[in-house]
């Protein structure tokens, strides 16, 4: 009885998250058809007859210290049930282990590739030297080891990892290599926040795959697909279709990654509730901010935090709107071991002034068939695109040219936004340090940022659209330091 009843509602929800309904509210990622991924890219929709294998959130396991090894894999990994479906891994089955990296130490992370390919793997958000920086001038043969080595320089905020390989990144994302980092520092010390990883600091991986009747990964975008996004008949959150999370009643933190390749979310809760988003990509915010919605393109993230201390005995879900997804299930069950209060104020953040900048960079996002570009120009690793002047304050314009959306992200340090389409009203949750800003259809954003600490007039540092499937296809550059 309890089985039978496990496998109506196992196959209840897949056929909800799997059966889709189109592209939602965004009409450039819409009109796919009736399936929610692009239905002509080869393989068919998984049948609603695979279960999907019925878990509790899966948590990464923290690493902590400051040596690291990390092996990027082949493996197995159950997304449905009693199906093995193969992946890519670091260290594990899929995705991979949380590093906390405490400011001011020394760390060495220590890749170590056994892919029969090619990888590189790049700390996003890291402050690090180009050398130490892990893209594609920094690749990793297979059966070879590279370390990253550095002395941590930056904010406390929520990092990740992931490939940063010349064309390959799209595909080897997908197949399951990233893992967070998580920064901490005193000022994080300082804050009365949750922080118990795992119990009441959660880190939430959130992904859309692919998946074929046999349950297997399909990376196959075609153009359009390549164009408008490589949306997913599945969505996945730390490598689990819709698993459940015991909260406890009490304010809980969930540190939100975008993990997707191309698909922008809209996050909120079953029951509407209103939450705060304490930080940004790359920094706290100065106050908290309340909302009852958020949304996240492809590699930003956010911490939130959500207070279940009214909620004992309630289940909710964490839903994605765009494509009406459901990507977790919170079942408050737990009492609070220990108690919180959010500060009203986090932190105080350095802010460049506009009127400080003597430089302005203006990149224009472009593309056609497939195939993308930056002011003209498809990624290039023998060419250098910008010259940059360390400790020089610069305002970096981009230009959304196309009628689909795009993102920006800059390697080597955060940025601030300035205004979007001249609009300096930017919304209160989008003022902390950011690398990675969403950049819609004929949009014009412009962010001021200065690069700080580390020069090299050989090796280069990127910046470029995270969707992945454009950066893989040429929306990418690159600029040194001097
Ligand atoms: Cu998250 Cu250049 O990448
Ligand atoms: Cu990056
Ligand atoms: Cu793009």
């Amino acid at each position: 009885m309890e089985r039978r009843k496990f496998l109506e509602l196992s196959s209840i929800a897949s056929l909800f998250i799997l059966t889709g309904c189109g592209g939602g509210s965004d009409a450039s990622h819409g009109g796919m058809g009736g399936g929610m991924g692009p239905s002509s890219s080869g393989g068919n929709d998984v049948g609603s007859s695979l279960p999907i294998a019925k878990k509790s959130l899966p948590i990464p396991p923290a690493i902590r210290g400051t040596n690291f090894n990390l092996t990027v894999q082949q493996s197995q990994h159950e997304f449905f049930a009693g199906v093995s479906t193969s992946t890519y891994g670091v260290n594990g089955s899929y995705l991979g282990p949380t590093l906390f990296l405490r400011r001011g130490s020394s760390v060495s992370i220590n890749y170590t590739n056994t892919l029969n390919q090619r990888t590189s793997i790049h700390g996003h958000g890291m402050h690090v030297p180009a050398n130490m920086d892990g893209t594609t001038h920094q690749e990793i043969a297979p059966g070879a080891t590279w370390s990253a080595r550095y002395t941590v320089n930056q904010n406390a905020c929520t990092n990740w990892y992931h490939p940063h390989t010349l064309h390959l990144s799209g595909e080897q994302t997908y197949r399951g290599v990233a893992g967070f980092m998580i920064i901490e520092d005193s000022q994080s010390d300082a804050l009365n926040l949750p922080k118990r990883y795992g119990e009441d600091d959660i880190p939430l991986a959130l992904q859309d795959r692919r998946f074929d009747g046999n349950g297997q990964i399909i990376y196959a975008p075609n153009m359009r697909a390549s164009m408008h996004g490589y949306v997913g008949n599945t969505f996945i959150v730390n490598g689990a279709v819709n698993p459940t999370f015991e909260a406890e009643a009490k304010e809980t933190r969930f540190r939100l990654l975008n993990g997707s390749n191309s698909t922008i979310y809209q996050l909120s809760f079953s029951d509407g509730r209103t939450f705060k988003q304490i930080a940004t990509d790359n920094s706290f915010l100065e106050a908290p901010v309340s909302m009852n919605s958020l949304q996240l393109s492809p590699g930003e993230r956010a911490e939130i935090i959500v207070d279940f201390s009214n909620n004992l005995g309630d289940t909710l879900q964490l839903l994605e709107s765009n494509y009406h997804a459901t990507f977790l299930t919170i079942s408050v069950s737990k009492n609070a071991k220990t108690s919180t209060k959010t500060p009203s104020r986090l932190i105080s953040l350095e802010k460049l002034s506009p009127a400080s900048s003597a430089t302005t960079r203006s990149f224009t996002l472009d593309g056609q068939m497939g195939d993308f570009s930056i002011n003209g120009k498809s990624m290039d690793p023998n060419r250098i695109d910008e010259n940059v002047s360390i400790n020089n304050v610069e305002i970096w314009e981009v230009y959304n040219s196309m009628p689909i959306h795009h993102n920006f992200h800059i390697h080597a340090t955060h940025f601030q936004i300035l205004d979007r389409n001249g609009n300096t009203n930017i919304p209160l949750n989008e003022r902390g340090y950011k690398d990675t800003v969403f950049v819609p259809s004929r949009q014009r954003v412009r962010f001021i940022v200065k690069m700080k600490d580390y020069t090299n007039s050989t090796v280069p540092y990127m910046y470029h659209c995270h969707f992945l499937e454009h950066e893989d296809r040429g929306m990418m550059g690159q600029f040194i330091v001097t």
